[in-house]
């Protein structure tokens, strides 16, 4: 199976909010098959389908817990639950090399539809809430960045700028 490539930050795809999934196809199947394979390998812990040019509400995660995987693939994914905001650091697979501190929830719960079809729950805390809601933003269009303060961001703009010049970005 192929790999995807992965659109970095600048790519105007992360912008968009996506589309709502309509059925779960064999190809909307194999798309989260592929992006998996693109996180493990990237190595990532989540990816969101704009991430790799697709604007469809749909992202995977693997946050180990108690060292076992635990692959978490979501289709048309909602928050419908938060507790407790807390700051904590993060990264990106779109900001390759970038790690900043967000304020989100501690710990959420999300809706989604699996790939049987069936709207289901999950609770996360720590690093799978964290994982959750920054892939779920991605949906929407929005990016960690957007969580910092001004002079914070204009500094990782800054810096993503100087990396593009020197071609590395
Ligand atoms: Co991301």
């Amino acid at each position: 199976m192929p790999k995807l490539n992965i659109c970095k930050y600048g790519d105007q795809i992360l912008r968009k909010k996506t589309e709502l999934v309509a059925e779960i196809t064999e190809e909307i199947k194999e798309l989260v098959s592929d992006m998996f394979e693109t996180m493990y390998a990237a190595p990532g812990v989540g990816l969101a389908a704009p991430q790799v040019g697709i604007s469809l509400r749909i992202c995977v995660i693997d946050v180990k817990l108690d060292g076992k995987s635990n692959p978490l693939a979501m289709i048309n994914p909602e928050i419908i639950e938060g507790e407790n905001k807390i700051l904590a650091e993060e990264g990106c697979l779109s900001f390759p090399g970038m790690y900043e501190s967000v304020k989100r929830f501690e710990k959420v719960t999300a809706e989604f539809t699996d790939l049987k079809g069936k709207r289901v729950k999950v609770n996360g805390s720590g690093f799978l809430a964290k994982a959750i809601q920054h892939e779920i933003d991605h949906l929407d269009g929005k990016l960690f960045i957007d969580y910092l303060p001004d002079f914070k961001r204009k500094a990782a703009e800054k810096e993503i700028k100087r990396r593009k010049k020197a071609g590395s970005w």
